[in-house]
């Protein structure tokens, strides 16, 4: 199997109801998706999702996580969740450092680093999400950005915690705005990406997935997964319809 991924971040969307719904539909549209496809939905819904893919018979081919963890194991953290009780409410992987965290919850590079940290002691897989905003590009400060956003965590964790699970570069002026980046574009901070993965190794940064996401539709899919170093998405709106999210995960095995 290659580095490809299919991932669908819900963020604040769903209910049980819509769940049952959306795994009915997955059933007849999974097949022939030869590349794994991980749901990211609400923590609350997490072991519902898991028993409903379960009961589908999809829990092969379709796999979980959260949105967000905690770095400690448990304590006084009101309103929080740690990366063991992700797990044990069925959650295989864990988003860290979503733009939308790192805006609304003020999440920063160090803590972004102790939550990828907090990952890997829990058995959970980390997508790492970098990007940088309008502003930060329009200043010429878009490599710089991203580079410092995934070194704090290198630094921290080492290449083989992220090589277990994969790296998502969403520009924050592409999310939820209906405005994609170019192939080009996208694929020149991919690149980028790569290259200073294999400054520390050269095997991992190979097969390590590097997702894009900002505004993935089923229409711009196919020419994104189509650049050498994009290897699966990060979809946000577009996952909230199964159909959708099926079209644009078999837009990578074209
Ligand atoms: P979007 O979100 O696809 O709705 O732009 C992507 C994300 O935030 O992960």
């Amino acid at each position: 199997m290659g580095r490809g991924i299919a991932a669908g971040n819900w963020k604040m969307h769903g209910s049980r109801a819509f769940i049952s719904q959306y795994v009915r539909s997955m059933e007849g549209q999974i097949g022939g998706i030869g590349h794994p496809v991980v749901l990211f939905p609400p923590a609350g819904y997490l072991s519902y999702l898991t028993e409903a893919l379960a009961a589908a018979g999809l829990s092969a081919r379709v796999q979980v996580g959260a949105q967000n963890l905690h770095p400690e194991v448990q304590g006084a953290f009101t309103g929080e969740m740690s990366g063991e009780m992700l797990k044990d409410l069925g959650a295989g992987w864990v988003l860290a450092g979503h733009s939308e965290r790192r805006q609304l919850a003020g999440e920063t590079n160090e803590l972004v680093a102790e939550k990828v940290a907090a990952a890997a002691r829990a058995g959970l897989k980390p997508v790492l999400c970098v990007g940088e905003t309008d502003a930060e590009r329009e200043a010429g400060r878009a490599e710089a950005v991203v580079l410092g956003q995934l070194d704090c965590v290198l630094d921290r964790c080492g290449p083989e915690v992220l090589a277990a699970g994969a790296i998502a570069y969403e520009p924050v002026w592409a999310i939820g705005t209906g405005k994609t980046a170019t192939p080009e574009l996208a694929e020149e901070m991919h690149r980028l990406i790569r290259g200073a993965l294999a400054r520390r190794s050269k095997p991992l940064a190979e097969k390590q997935p590097i997702l894009y996401g900002g505004s993935v539709k089923s229409g711009n899919a196919k020419a994104l997964f189509a650049c050498q170093n994009i290897d699966g998405g990060l979809v946000g709106g577009a996952s909230l319809e199964a159909g959708e999210f099926m079209e644009i995960a078999r837009a990578l095995d074209e």
